[in-house]
């Protein structure tokens, strides 16, 4: 019997090292077929768990005491895959467990969330989003993708491609904003970037799509609440970055939290079955959100765990990460005859797939390299492409009177604020695999330009946590009332003949389980920024934050602001370079401002409704006490130079599906710098079959002027980019008018009209 078994062993071993040479898809079907003969219930419900490691946790523990038989899980082969493992050593160890404690010797796959970077961080999504520059963000996935993987990390939970319009959501820090057509090739780009062209290559990692589905649209921007949409606002916002992703080839489909009309995401056979898999021909894994699986019993859906694993199997969830019940529950489902044995195959054979093309049958180990990972990891090359990144993602929101750049000689500046020399919050939420205090602060990049004497105040703790750190889960404790630094801060600013100002959100005021009911900035910050105000106001604000944020009072007063987000390992570097004007800014914003919270959700592409006004009287859609319109519109951005828009030009009036229009504006530079503009092109569908937002964003184009230099930018309009998902459920155009607009923003008035016909 025990000879029988090591033949066994052997044969399988064996078998599987030379399946892997093989890049021939049908022959790995048919490896995959085999493997799964030889594999037990158990073994195959085993594929279909995901542990989290036993360092780290990004979510609360399973229950029942699991997390201490994990050692015991894996060397009977009941793991499929980990995530939150880091490094080469750990990866290693467990990897040896998988491969040669196991009966069948199959490598597990390690997961984390490479969210912005691993060691070295690039600007968080919603920064880099602000850069529209789909190179450089699909360059920065390579980048998190060469760096993780030299950790020994094959896949990553990235990219998070949920559309949110609710800035209370902490999560928006981690999406590409409120757009669904720009968020769709975005989506593409850092999906591109993370897999590469060869999934099996050492330095590429699988990508995931996540949350699916609506997860950013939860009740006042509450996480996890309840989300409850209509079929229009699904299928015409939501859904498109997906789609767009599974067109890119993402490897693998996260759930959310979150209930859609009722039904738990991570259980919703329509969405997960019937849209992604049939609809969207999605090949790939489908993971829960970690414990998703298990939330459907709080939920009020799944009556227990066993009722929990039936309804998420059933929908098509492959991979339970940490609700611990697949794996516990699945094998009665099947003795009860309760699930066919062939879901668990079909799971099974995805998870299995997945391994083949990341190259680990043929060699578990490939992605372990000790000497790689020391090269690699927070090299030179990756600190330089994150500050590339980190400079694009900068947003001009203000600068009066051309109060920035800054001269680099003969000039005093007052640097004041919780966050000018802070080297933590900058690295901004979403960095479990980095080191803390690691980013160049605003002092340590400005005083790299020599020639300015800076004295720096920090005028007020922003938080009052234990050494200025936040954990990951940890409570944040905002600094309310101490203002004992403001007169010291006052001091320096009224010496100074400018202040540049510091403030904004910790790095971990967003992110997951971070929502804010108000998004002002937090605590005394406001203040110490309207008594620095008082003693000298050339006030530059340079903000930090994760989402947008209540910026009323300072637009009225303060002269230029800056939004430089969370830029990651280079923020000063980047911030420095942009303040002496050694770059200049060219990011527009993904997300609207509001004028205040009350005002959420506001958006670009909003409806029109029956009485859109203003009207004298008061019966139309608006607010008594503030205006519609948000403080920053989406697409708004300013730059050191100034650009001219003019000659909107269109070549037909007509549009069949079978034509293009060519349309046309001239772009001039006319201020006295070298700047990039990004060119917007909105369209409005002026009747519908359902009502249709007011316009939408259908194109742009990166453009680089010199000064006094002028170009004409072109674009193109056909058919199918009208097409939408319509009253009838289909994807298509209708008949009618449009109107074209183009400019610097969403608010753009070069305005043309086109009519599709048949
Ligand atoms: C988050 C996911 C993440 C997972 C694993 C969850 O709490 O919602 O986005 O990938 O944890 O860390």
């Amino acid at each position: 019997m025990k000879t029988n078994f090591l033949i066994l062993i052997f044969l399988v071993k064996f078998f599987l090292v030379s399946a892997q040479a093989s890049k021939n898809k049908d022959l790995v079907e048919v490896k995959i077929d085999s493997i799964l003969n030889l594999m037990t219930l158990d073994e195959k419900i085993g594929q279909m768990n995901q542990y989290n490691g036993f360092w780290d946790a990004t979510g609360p523990n399973p229950e029942g005491g699991e997390q201490l038989k994990k050692y015991e899980s894996l060397k009977k082969g009941l793991v499929g895959s980990m995530l939150n493992v880091r490094g080469v050593d750990e990866i290693s160890a467990i990897q040896k467990i998988a491969v040669n404690e196991t009966r069948l010797g199959i490598p597990l796959i390690f997961a984390n969330d490479v969210i912005h970077g691993y060691k070295t961080l690039s600007p968080i999504p919603l920064a880099e989003s602000a850069s529209w520059d789909l190179k450089e963000i699909e360059n920065s996935a390579r980048i998190a993708a060469l760096e993780s993987s030299a950790a020994g990390t094959n896949w990553t939970f990235a990219p998070m491609v949920d559309i949110s319009r609710d800035p209370r959501w902490g999560r928006v820090m981690e999406g590409a904003g409120e757009d669904t057509y720009l968020a769709s090739l975005i989506a593409k780009a850092r999906i591109k970037g993370f897999q590469g062209d060869d999934l099996s290559k050492h330095n590429t990692v699988a990508a995931t799509a996540k949350h699916f589905a609506a997860y950013g649209f939860s009740e006042s921007g509450r996480d996890y609440n309840t989300v409850d949409i209509g079929d229009n606002t699904l299928n015409n916002v939501i859904y498109p970055p997906f789609i767009s992703s599974v067109d890119a080839g993402v490897a693998t489909v996260m759930t959310g939290f979150n209930d859609l009309d009722g039904i738990p995401v991570t259980g919703n056979s329509e969405l997960i079955k019937g849209t992604l898999r049939n609809k969207w021909s999605f090949e790939g894994v489908v993971i829960s959100d970690w414990g998703s699986i298990r939330e459907m019993i709080p939920h009020g859906y799944a009556k227990n765990a066993d009722n929990a694993a039936e309804l998420a199997i059933k929908a098509g969830t492959d991979i339970d990460m940490e609700s611990n019940i697949y794996v516990r529950k699945l094998k009665k489902l099947i003795i009860d005859d309760i699930i066919d044995e062939k879901l668990i195959d079909d799971s099974v054979k995805k998870i299995l797939r997945l391994k083949f093309d990341l190259g680990l049958f043929e060699d578990p180990f490939k992605y372990l390299n000790k000497e790689r990972e020391k090269e690699i990891l927070n090299s030179p090359e990756l600190q330089n492409a994150v500050l590339q990144m980190a400079k694009k993602s900068i947003v001009l929101l203000k600068n009066s009177d051309n109060l920035l750049p800054l001269k680099k000689e003969d000039l005093k500046i007052a640097l004041i604020g919780p966050l000018a020399n802070d080297k933590n919050s900058p690295l901004g939420n979403w960095r479990t695999n980095s080191d803390n205090n690691t980013a160049v602060s605003v002092l340590e990049g400005m005083v790299k330009y020599i020639g300015n004497e800076i004295i720096y105040e920090k005028g007020a703790d922003l938080i009052l946590n234990p050494g200025g750190i936040v954990k990951f889960s940890e409570k944040i404790i905002i600094n309310e009332n101490d203002k004992s630094g403001f007169d010291s801060a006052k001091i320096a600013a009224s010496k100074s003949d400018i202040a540049i100002v510091v403030i904004g959100e910790d790095g971990f005021q967003s992110g997951e389980g971070r929502s804010r009911s108000k998004i002002d900035i937090p605590g005394v910050q406001l203040d110490l920024l309207k008594e620095i105000y008082k003693v000298n106001n050339k006030v530059v604000l340079i903000l930090m934050n994760g989402r947008p944020l209540d910026l009323s009072w300072a637009d009225e007063n303060i002269p230029a602001i800056l939004e430089t987000w969370q830029l990651g390992s280079q923020t000063g570097n980047a911030i420095a370079q942009v303040l002496y004007g050694d770059y200049n800014p060219s990011g527009k914003l993904t997300m609207s401002f509001p004028r205040n919270t009350g005002q959420i959700p506001v958006y670009y592409n909003h409806k029109s409704t029956g009485r859109p006004g203003p009207k004298k009287v008061v019966f139309w859609s608006h607010f008594n006490d503030v205006s519609n319109t948000p403080l920053y519109p989406f697409g708004y951005g300013l730059s050191y130079t100034s650009f001219k828009y003019s000659n909107l030009k269109i070549d037909k009036k007509f549009l069949n599906a079978n034509q293009v229009i060519n349309v046309s504006i001239l772009l001039e530079n006319t201020g006295e710098l070298k700047g990039r503009e990004v060119v917007q092109l909105y369209i409005k569908d002026k009747f519908g079959s359902i009502t249709r937002p007011v316009r939408e964003l259908k194109g742009f184009k990166l453009v680089d002027l010199e000064p006094g230099e002028k170009t004409q930018v072109n674009f193109k309009i056909s058919e199918p980019m009208l097409k939408f998902y319509n009253a009838e459920k289909n994807w298509e155009s209708e008949l009618g008018v449009f109107e074209i607009f183009i400019g610097p923003d969403s608010n753009a008035d070069l305005k043309e009209t086109f009519e599709l016909i048949q």
